[in-house]
């Protein structure tokens, strides 16, 4: 294949395996440098927080698009798709939602509400969205239902058949698009497991969702290559895709708040390296894993700076805090590119 070492980015190494996508908000969207290193790298964009429900319809009439619409409308200047983020979620939803005139509201209210805005959704973005993460974390394995789904007030209100309606949904308003699951911790415990029964469920009933994205959001130690592989694997089975749609590695264990580090250490920098590539190579063997994208672009703009420990500065992502490229954006370049040679 013929591709110029020197000029290739991330977008183009991976080019012949998935997409290479970032989370941006359009304040960084707006920042020249950030533009460049869009334009270089990424093959996929997906608003960070821009197309969530509680920014978009913050009263019942009052559709709020400016945010929305100055990523779309890079996107599309620069001829790259968006995975739309996302439909039903049950954080950063409006207050209005789920009540109707001072009590909670029904059940089919609230799937008119939902089909209201997949319409609207899908009318002004169908064009640049290849692929709609009609649910998101729907499944709480700990604290959820017996059969594991999270009591939110979705679930609560409208029950699990929402879910699948939301499927239909989605599918009837943007009869092309790639419709997807997305959750976190899904690639393995009994997180997956559940997991990989709602699906399978779903798929009997007879729902139209092509895709689960597994988010991603990890840490220098996990998850291991054999994690990662076995959920690939037990997902693709049920003939799905597969996007890694939050990717950021989090240079701390969990709720590690000793010691602070005020410069990212070597040691776990080269970890974090060894993630980020054993993560692309290991996806690359796989045909049905579609897009990789990061949760932002450089480590001036991520929300590990403040989770699950605020105030605990963090360095997960590709690029560093002055949007300059890390070690590991030549190593993933080079591995890529190696595969095509
Ligand atoms: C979840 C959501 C994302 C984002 C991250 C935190 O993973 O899916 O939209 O809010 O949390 O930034």
């Amino acid at each position: 294949m013929n591709i110029i070492r020197s000029e290739s980015g991330l977008k183009d190494a991976w080019g012949h395996a998935f997409k290479v996508g970032a989370a941006v908000s359009p304040e960084v969207i707006a920042i020249p440098r950030s533009q460049e290193l869009i334009k270089t790298h990424f093959s996929s964009l997906t608003a960070e927080n821009a197309m969530k429900m509680a920014v978009i319809q913050p009263e019942e009439d009052q559709w709020n698009w400016t945010m929305a619409d100055s990523i779309a409308n890079q996107a599309r200047q620069w001829n790259i798709p968006m995975r739309g983020h996302t439909f039903l979620w049950h954080q950063q939803t409006p207050e209005w939602l789920f009540n109707d005139n001072g009590s909670i509201v029904s059940a089919s209210k609230l799937e008119s509400r939902l089909e209201d805005y997949i319409l609207k959704m899908t009318e002004r973005y169908g064009d640049i969205v290849y692929a709609w993460d009609v649910l998101n974390e729907v499944i709480d394995e700990e604290k959820g239902t017996p059969q594991g789904f999270r009591k939110s007030k979705w679930f609560e209100i409208a029950g699990p058949e929402i879910y699948l309606k939301a499927f239909q949904m989605a599918r009837e308003a943007a009869p092309k698009a790639r419709l997807f699951y997305n959750d976190y911790n899904i690639e393995s415990g009994e997180k997956l497991n559940v997991t990989l029964r709602f699906l399978s469920d779903l798929l009997e009933k007879g729902a139209p969702i092509q895709g689960v994205g597994i988010q991603g959001h990890w840490n220098f130690e996990y998850p291991d290559d054999h994690i990662l592989r076995n959920a690939i694997e037990k997902f693709s089975a049920l003939g799905l895709e597969i996007e890694l749609t939050e990717v950021d590695i989090s240079l701390y264990r969990t709720a590690e708040k000793e010691p602070l580090f005020t410069t990212p250490p070597e040691e776990r920098l080269l970890r974090q390296l060894k993630r980020y590539k054993n993560i692309f190579r290991i996806a690359s063997d796989y045909p049905s894993v579609k897009n990789i994208t990061t949760w932002g672009i450089a480590d001036n703009h991520t929300w590990l700076d403040n989770f699950p420990v605020r105030n605990r500065k963090n360095w997960p992502l590709l690029f560093d805090e002055e949007n300059q490229e890390k070690g590991i954006v030549p190593v993933l370049i080079d591995t890529g590119l190696n595969l095509i040679d």
